[in-house]
């Protein structure tokens, strides 16, 4: 498939993504305190192969020479996240650590040098350990201590850093790892969960207003994982199990984001009746935003079970090496969905991409067919999407680099880069060239006129 440039406006955002924890290593340098991830990985059985962030890709040691890559890929953007317990390595303000700070300092620096716009990510779930053994995000406290530590950051970076993302994929955070244990802390309690996604959002809307206040320019959104869920059939009962599923899974993020409320239907469920939602904290959550940050990679396909909704498979699809159905349409629909129901100012697909079983050939090169064709299929659904009206401003392809990739460790590699472990040795995939290849074809464009994009 080949992907038409001028499908997309000629100031349409070409980046790629990365999280903290998966890729900085320096687990230990500089002050760093301990997160939940680092205990987690410690933690016998909890991580394929025992693995841990303590090196991953070594970015906090070689962000100048992936910048490098950066440039020669020609990205417009590049999305990372801070790791809170570098900054407070005790959860909270008191003791702020310059050195934490510095290395973002010096990362922006470097982006910005290169012409690369920051997306800094306050929040990609590596909570500071000391606040989880007081309860972490099932508490309120863990809450307001998130608004401090936003204020931190944004004073420091606020003046060069003009996207701001709140949180990454607060459901997964919150059920994986307080509901089902496979992500850290490891818990598993479903009430724990429910809280913890409350006092996500709650610290979301209290950031925004701390961004706001130490940066009134910066643009300020939030990552959802967002999926369309797909009736399994157009019985009434599937189709009601597909709502069921869109409401645990996205309505209960973009309600209260979007409208200032949780949906009725989950309240008639009585799964948010609790006592830690309190007064006004609804409509900090529902603080304006800027944009929309859509991380997606698959869709759900369901069918009314007799214990609840039951997720289908599609065992004529492709999938990826994590067993993710490869349906680009899902995004198309997504989008268009997001759009029209809840009219974000912008949207950014911040995260999107395949992890496969890539290996070195005898020349040491690394050919990546599927990822090549896994992405124009997405992107092409991208396009489409923009085509009818969704007001899709940006695409970051999951991932730079390959990296740690949670319980699964380093098993499965989703980078347009591949790392060497054993050396951090960097090898341009084929879909490094291949994505290079688009974003160049683009530029210097005219922008669409209306007319030829109707
Ligand atoms: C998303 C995460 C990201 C990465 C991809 C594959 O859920 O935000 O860190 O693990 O999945």
């Amino acid at each position: 498939m080949t992907i038409d440039p001028t499908s997309f406006p000629s100031d349409f955002i070409w980046g790629a993504a990365t999280a903290s924890y998966q890729i900085e290593g320096a687990t230990h340098d500089d002050g760093r305190g301990e997160s939940v991830w680092d205990r987690f990985c410690v933690t016998p059985g909890k991580v394929r192969g025992g693995d841990t962030g303590d090196v991953a890709c070594d970015f906090y040691h070689r962000y100048r020479d992936d910048v490098k890559l950066m440039r020669e890929l020609g990205l417009d953007a590049f999305r990372f996240s801070i790791a809170w317990p570098r900054i407070l390595p005790a959860g909270r303000c008191g003791v702020v650590n310059e050195s934490g700070l510095d290395f973002y300092d010096r990362l922006v620096d470097e982006l910005l040098a290169n012409e690369i716009e920051p997306f800094a990510t306050l929040f990609h779930w590596d909570t500071p350990q000391v606040l989880e053994d007081e309860g972490g995000w099932p508490e309120r406290a863990t809450a307001e201590a998130f608004a401090e530590y936003a204020e931190a950051v944004a004073a420091r970076l606020g003046d060069r850093v003009r996207y701001w993302i709140t949180h990454n994929e607060p459901w997964v955070h919150a059920w994986i790892g307080y509901a089902w244990g496979e992500h850290a802390p490891g818990r598993t309690s479903e009430a724990d969960a429910v809280a913890a996604a409350h006092h996500l959002l709650l610290s979301h809307g209290w950031a925004v207003d701390a961004i706001r206040r130490a940066a009134p320019d910066a643009r300020v959104g939030i990552t959802l994982n967002l999926a369309h869920a797909y009736p399994a059939s157009d019985t009434p009962e599937d189709e009601a199990a597909a709502w069921q599923v869109d409401g645990e899974g996205n309505r209960w993020f973009l309600d209260p984001i979007f409208r200032g409320a949780y949906p009725a239907d989950l309240l008639e469920r009585n799964e948010l009746v609790a006592p830690f939602v309190r007064d006004g904290d609804l409509g900090a959550i529902s603080a304006p935003l800027d944009f929309l940050g859509v991380n997606n990679y698959f869709r759900f396909l369901v069918s009314a079970g007799a214990e609840g909704p039951r997720m289908e498979g599609n065992p004529e699809a492709q999938h990826t090496d994590m067993g993710w159905e490869v349906y680009p349409d899902g995004l198309h629909r997504l989008l268009v969905r997001v759009a029209n129901d809840y009219a974000p100012q912008a949207i950014y697909v911040t995260e999107n991409g395949a992890a496969f079983a890539d290996v070195r050939v005898h020349d040491g090169s690394v050919h990546d067919p599927e990822r090549i064709s896994y992405l124009s299929s997405y992107i092409d659904a991208v396009s489409r999407a923009v085509a009818d009206g969704a007001p899709v401003k940006g695409y970051f392809v999951w991932s730079m680099l390959d990296n740690f990739e949670w319980a699964m460790g380093y098993s499965k590699r989703f980078g347009i880069v591949y790392v060497d472990y054993p050396t951090l040795e960097r090898v341009p995939k084929d879909s490094f060239y291949w994505y290079r290849d688009l974003i160049a074809s683009r530029r210097g464009m005219p922008r669409p006129s209306p007319i030829a994009a109707a």
